[in-house]
């Protein structure tokens, strides 16, 4: 956990850490360069898991248009003001974190480590960070929740078509102590996504990252046997449940009539949704196209991060994420006004490499960057930066 006395020590501290440890001739044990952590995940993983994770919709242009996105924008740093002392605490629907950054919820991670969500759950705890839980995780709610320790978690819900599964999903997810709820939205079927189907690979249908409906009471009592004697009948009735779930706004109240704590809607492009998440009660939303994994030819997801702000204009937390890489693109993200993001695709990649260490690695890479890049840009805090209008710019 992060110290009392500065919330961003385990961040900050990072890059002298690793220059000393250069005394001794000891070099990280991971790329801390985005580009090269994939390249050395790539190199670990066979086609499958890898074409999972790196692979999204179609001819990948909603993955390349999410990282153009950030190319539009600039930061413009500011000179002699002391930001030697920095603190990038901040509070989101009652859940405090060193820094606005969570673990967006990535699933079935087994694929990339045999310790999946486990490994990601104690590198989070370690270091105060929120890991969102996916749905479709290869280990259950409360065996995460029990990796996570006194660490802070949210949970990500894949709406089940049956409201009594779901019901029972969000109540253990509650009892577990999963604190906020992550409602993902652009998900209710696959998108194309041409590495998986050329390899014909979806390891759901094999029974994995289907831990939490599996061990589900509601799940089970529609079954004959149980998923462990009949696996070809727990898929076959998991799928339908999780692949053509009929979402509309009204069926939000089933959500919120069985969750006590913060709702957040994961998913949001337009400015519309946004308000109407809104005016449906939700506390938030995550304004994210999955990582350019469900539709091609999306617009970049942070393009549409600046209307959706000002539409919102801070009456809900506005959080994001699709594309961020580094901790200057989450730099950029908050500039324009998100209260928080979301890392995804680069602590898989860590979780690839080396487990629970590799996930410490980037998720002290990521946060350790963002506070060097706004301590130089002329931020100690989150207060200072939202103070500022001109921290980014637009470049054309
Ligand atoms: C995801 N994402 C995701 N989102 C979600 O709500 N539930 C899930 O189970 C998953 N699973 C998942 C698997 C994999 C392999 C990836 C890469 C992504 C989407 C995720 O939460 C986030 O929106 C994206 O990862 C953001 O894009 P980048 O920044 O990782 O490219």
């Amino acid at each position: 956990m992060p110290n009392d006395e500065n919330a961003t020590a385990p961040f900050s501290s990072y890059a002298a850490e690793i220059y000393l440890r250069g005394l001794g001739d000891t070099r990280p044990s991971y790329p801390t360069d985005p580009a090269q952590l994939e390249g050395a995940a790539r190199a670990v993983l066979a086609d499958g898991p890898y074409g999972y994770v790196a692979g999204g919709a179609g001819s990948g242009a909603t993955m390349r248009a999410n990282r153009e996105a950030f190319d539009r924008y600039g930061l413009v740093p500011r000179m002699l003001r002391d930001t030697t002392a920095r603190d990038w605490s901040t509070t989101l629907l009652g859940t405090t974190m060193p820094a606005p950054l969570l673990l967006a919820p990535i699933g079935v991670l087994s694929i990339m480590h045999k310790d999946g969500e486990l490994a990601v759950a104690r590198a989070a705890a370690e270091l105060g960070v929120p890991m969102v839980l996916s749905t479709a995780s290869s280990h259950s709610i409360e065996e995460v929740a029990e990796a996570s320790g006194t660490g802070p978690r949210w949970y990500q819900l894949y709406w089940p078509t049956e409201d009594e599964v779901t019901v029972s999903i969000l109540a253990r997810a509650r009892a577990a102590g999963f604190t906020t709820l992550v409602v993902t939205l652009d998900t209710w079927t696959l998108g194309w996504r041409p590495m998986d189907l050329d390899g014909a690979y979806l390891l759901f249908l094999r029974g994995v990252g289907t831990a939490t409906p599996f061990s589900d009471p509601a799940f089970r009592a529609g079954l004959a046997k149980a998923p462990e004697d009949d696996l070809m009948a727990a898929v076959g009735r998991w799928v339908p449940m999780f692949t053509g779930t009929a979402l509309r706004w009204d069926r939000l109240d089933l959500i919120r009539e069985h969750w006590d704590g913060p709702i957040v809607l994961k998913g949001i492009q337009h400015v519309d949704d946004a308000l109407r998440a809104l005016d449906a009660g939700m506390d938030g939303i995550v304004v994210s196209n999955h990582g350019g994994r469900q539709v091609d030819r999306a617009i970049g997801s942070l393009s549409t991060l600046p209307g959706i702000l000002a539409a919102v204009d801070g009456r809900a937390p506005v959080l994001f994420d699709s594309g961020i890489r580094t901790g200057a693109d989450a730099a950029v993200a908050l500039a324009l006004g998100a209260d928080a993001v979301l890392l995804g695709r680069p602590y898989s990649y860590g979780l690839a490499l080396g487990g629970q260490d590799g996930v410490r690695h980037v998720v002290r890479s990521v946060p350790a960057e963002l506070d060097i890049t706004l301590a130089l840009s002329g931020f100690a805090d989150l207060a200072s930066l939202r103070a500022a209008s001109d921290a980014v710019t637009h470049l054309r």
